[in-house]
């Protein structure tokens, strides 16, 4: 693989941009010893500056349902542009989407743009302090809800030493520049664990406005829910008068028309979406019924932006939701079933190397870990036996044959409605190889 150009672009963007790039999780730190520059995409592949070509499974953290420049998508953005890029006055596209969007969430009434999903979980937050006048949320430990001060507890793997009793898991800020008192009304729980959660309602529901997590555990691979779990969560939030506010940043639009919610039969009372709503632009949104999301009318609980609901994007949107619904759903199905088969003939690859590697999915998430465990349950699990560096090592294999695997250690992959059958047999090949030549 040539690297060249891409080494000279990291010679300069290291003068000028920290890590050479805009995120740590796209530099040298999982891109060793430094990151490809990259140009163009289309479709399932894309294309560094030294021309490399890659079959990606990272697909923007999710944000490309449809994969790089869907030709309805380009047409659509070329055609808008020349009407205007942002007004930030209402908009005719924005009701056409939130009407779709309402269409399609059984649990939903009402929506609200905003631009990322950070923005989305911190207004969600706001939202169910102001309505319910509680302080505290709970939130769980290796669920990732955005940056923001208040939710940045708990998120990161550590060494499982650290992370205290499961009745009481120690809360470890994830940054610097944290005060105490911005995690101080955040509590944490062990996920995936009903009598954990019961026990904390029990404690001090009284001071809980929501309890809020992932669908399926997103950010330590991918964590399925336990079966019932998820439906015992929402009956708990019930009997003890909690708003149940569940984050679909990651599965919204993605692993159903309704998201997580329809996939588990739930009705959660908060929601927010991301990365796929906005098939590569920055729409994010904070729905739910119309009690909750009248929190926000005239300031009440105040929730501003100068680039909500972006009007480009929104068409970006509306496009998307038309493609992966059009012939009843196919789009979905095609996620999932491209997801479970990467899973399943991955596992198999795996097995046939010899290599611990196993890979968990749902739908159209997938990610393999490094473990010698035969199932990852947990967080806890996740902590004390994933094999971190040789994720790395097997990601990069698979990046020198052309195949984009996430170098995010934590993250997962992806599918996309443009990946073909050839795409995933190329990628099993590719790893096949990867495996029997990496040290066991
Ligand atoms: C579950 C979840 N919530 C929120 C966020 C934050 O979204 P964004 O990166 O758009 O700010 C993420 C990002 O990875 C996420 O995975």
């Amino acid at each position: 693989m040539k690297t060249d150009a891409s080494a000279q672009f990291f010679d300069r963007a290291m003068k000028v941009l920290v890590e050479g790039c805009s995120s740590a999780s796209r530099g040298p730190l999982n891109y060793s010893p430094h990151p490809a520059y990259f140009r163009k995409g289309k479709g399932a592949r894309m294309w560094d500056v030294d021309g490399n070509e890659f079959i990606d499974w990272q697909l923007s953290f999710g944000c490309l349902p449809l994969g790089h420049a869907h030709p309805r998508i380009v047409e659509v953005i070329r055609n808008e542009v020349e009407n205007g890029t942002h007004f930030a006055t209402a908009l005719e596209i924005e009701v056409e989407v939130a009407e779709m969007m309402v269409g399609m969430l059984d649990h939903v009434d009402k929506v609200r743009f905003a631009n990322t999903g950070t923005e989305a979980c911190m207004t969600a937050v706001r939202m169910a302090r102001g309505l319910t006048g509680k302080r505290k949320v709970l939130k769980f430990e290796g669920h990732y809800h955005g940056w923001y001060d208040g939710l940045l507890v708990s998120s990161n793997p550590q060494p499982v030493t650290t992370l205290g009793h499961p009745n009481d898991p120690v809360r470890i800020p994830d940054s610097s520049g944290l005060t105490p008192g911005s995690w101080e009304d955040t509590l944490v729980a062990v996920w995936n664990d009903i009598d954990a959660l019961e026990r904390v309602l029990k404690r001090s529901a009284h001071e809980i406005a929501c309890v809020m997590m992932e669908a399926v555990m997103s950010n330590m691979g991918v964590i399925p829910p336990k079966p019932g779990y998820l439906k015992h969560v929402q009956e708990l939030c019930h009997r003890y008068d909690v708003l149940f506010y569940l984050d679909e940043t990651v599965t919204g639009f993605r692993l159903a028309p309704g998201g997580a919610a329809e996939l588990y039969g739930l009705q959660p009372d908060i929601v927010t979406f991301g990365k796929a709503l906005g098939q590569g632009f920055p729409v994010a949104a904070i729905a739910g019924p119309s009690h909750v999301m009248d929190s926000i009318e005239y300031g009440k609980v105040l929730h501003y932006g100068s680039q909500n609901a972006p009007r480009l994007g929104l068409y970006a949107v509306k496009v998307m939701l038309e493609e992966m619904t059009r012939d009843d759903n196919a789009g979905f199905r095609k996620l999932t079933d491209i997801g479970n088969q990467m899973t399943d003939r991955l596992n198999a690859a795996a097995r046939d190397a010899g290599q611990n590697m196993v890979v968990q999915n749902v739908g159209s998430m997938f990610h393999p870990v490094f473990t010698d465990l035969d199932e990852i349950d947990g967080y806890r699990a996740f902590c004390a036996t994933a094999d971190l560096a040789k994720y790395s090592a097997f990601a990069a294999g698979m990046r020198e044959d052309g195949i984009f695997f996430t170098g995010n250690k934590i993250l997962h992959n992806l599918s996309c409605t443009t990946h073909t059958q050839a795409d995933v047999d190329r990628t099993i090949e590719v790893a096949t190889k990867v495996l029997h030549e990496m040290p066991k």
